[in-house]
Order: C-alpha cells, then structure tokens, then sequence
C-alpha cells in the first residue's frame, strides 16, 4: 500500500483530487464512489475541477435499505448534493434502497471498476462490509453492526432511525477494482488503520484484505497515522 500522510482533511481531498486526475488522464471511464464525511473534500476538489464526467459512469458503494432516494441521509441523496448535480455522469448507479428484492436490485452491479474511492469505518469496515464479512461475496444485503449504527446516529435525529440494513459491494466487488484510494481522517479511525496496513488480513478488519491487492493508495490525516 502506498501510505500518504496529510495536515488535514482539506490536503487530504487535493491529493485525492490529484489520484482522480492522474487515473482520468490515463483513461478511467468507470468511477466508484463512497460516502460518508470522508470523501466529501475530494468531491470538492472534483467538484472545482474542469474534469468532464458527462461521458463517464459511476457506481456507489452501498445503499440503507429502505431509504428512499430523494430521503436526506440517502446515499442516492448525498452523491447528488456532493458531486452529481455538479459534475454530471454518463451513467450513475447507487442501490435503490426501496428495492425489498436484494437480488433483483443487485443483479446490476459488480461492474469493472478503474478507480474506486473508499473510507475505511471504525470497526474496519469498507463499504458495509462490517466484520466477519465472506470476502468472496460480491454485492449483498448486510445487517449492519451495532457500532455502525450508533457511529452513522450523527446524522439522524437519532439511533432508532438508522435503517438496520444495507446494500453494499463485497470484499470481492471492491478488490476487482484496478486501483483503490481509501482514505481516513481523525484519531478515531487510528486503531483501524493501524489493522488495515499492519495487521493480519483477516475477515474481523475487512479493509485488511486490501493488503491483498497491488494498487492501493491510502490517505490518512495525522490523527489517522498516529498508531502506526
Ligand atoms: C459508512 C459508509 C462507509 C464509510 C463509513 C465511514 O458506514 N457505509 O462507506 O466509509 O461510514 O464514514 P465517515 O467517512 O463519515 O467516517
């Protein structure tokens, strides 16, 4: 893993913009895309850009189930307000979170991904893929854990509205990707980082499996770094 360490989130999304660029400008056609606060300052950095997505496809992550897209703490709702009301795509796919049907709904996924950006959850999970996870599953309806729930509770009005459920990408969906930027920000996520690069790869800290892949790229502010 190639480990860049940052001042603050705000270097932090220049040099996730600098990753995006660098992978545009060797032909990246299909971007794949998180939420979360983590990558809010790359978005806005893409969002300052004169890069032109309108012939380009993304694909989100993961999806609460039972959300529906226009809900406020969507994730449909928050690529929309973040990045694609701006800096259009050709084609963005996010999971419908109204779609009771989880096969139905991910029947369309697991496309081939050029460049997928990630944060990294306090238990080590990537996407929703919260420990204990199969590696080998690729896009799948996941219970989230306990301590997901109450770390996502800030942005509801409280715990008992985080949805119980998501639709998420697999360890196996996200490790076919070409090249993985994941990046971390703030002393919470300190223990999981340390895990991620230096520990076992082992199912409790699903992102250690990114140990595994040839082109990671991981971004961590200092607070992030500061137990390696
Ligand atoms: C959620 C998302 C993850 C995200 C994580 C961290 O659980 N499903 O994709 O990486 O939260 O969120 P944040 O970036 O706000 O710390």
């Amino acid at each position: 893993m190639n480990v860049i360490v940052v001042k603050d989130r705000q270097e932090g999304g220049q040099r996730g913009y600098q990753i995006f660029k660098a992978a545009y400008d060797q032909g990246a056609t299909v971007y794949g895309l998180a939420t979360g606060s983590t990558p809010i300052t790359t978005y806005d950095a893409l969002v300052a850009s004169d890069l032109d997505f309108s012939q380009m496809t993304s694909v989100n992550l993961d999806e609460y189930v039972g959300l529906a897209p226009d809900h406020a703490q969507s994730y449909h709702y928050f690529m929309q307000h973040h990045l694609f009301d701006q800096k259009p795509f050709a084609h963005s796919y996010v999971p419908n979170g109204l779609n009771a049907d989880a096969a139905d709904e991910m029947a369309r996924y697991d496309n081939p991904i050029d460049l997928q950006i990630l944060g990294l959850g306090q238990n080590g999970h990537i996407g929703f893929n919260e420990p204990g996870t199969d590696p080998k599953l690729g896009t799948h309806k996941v219970e989230l854990t306990e301590s997901t729930i109450q770390a996502n509770a800030r942005f509801f009005d409280n715990a008992d509205e985080v949805p119980r459920y998501a639709y998420s990408m697999g360890i196996a969906s996200i490790m076919k990707s070409h090249q993985i930027l994941l990046e971390a920000y703030g002393e919470e996520k300190a223990d999981a980082v340390k895990a991620m690069i230096e520990g076992p790869v082992t199912p409790d800290l699903p992102a250690s499996y990114l140990q595994n892949h040839g082109n990671v790229t991981v971004i961590l502010d200092e607070g992030a770094a500061s137990k390696l």
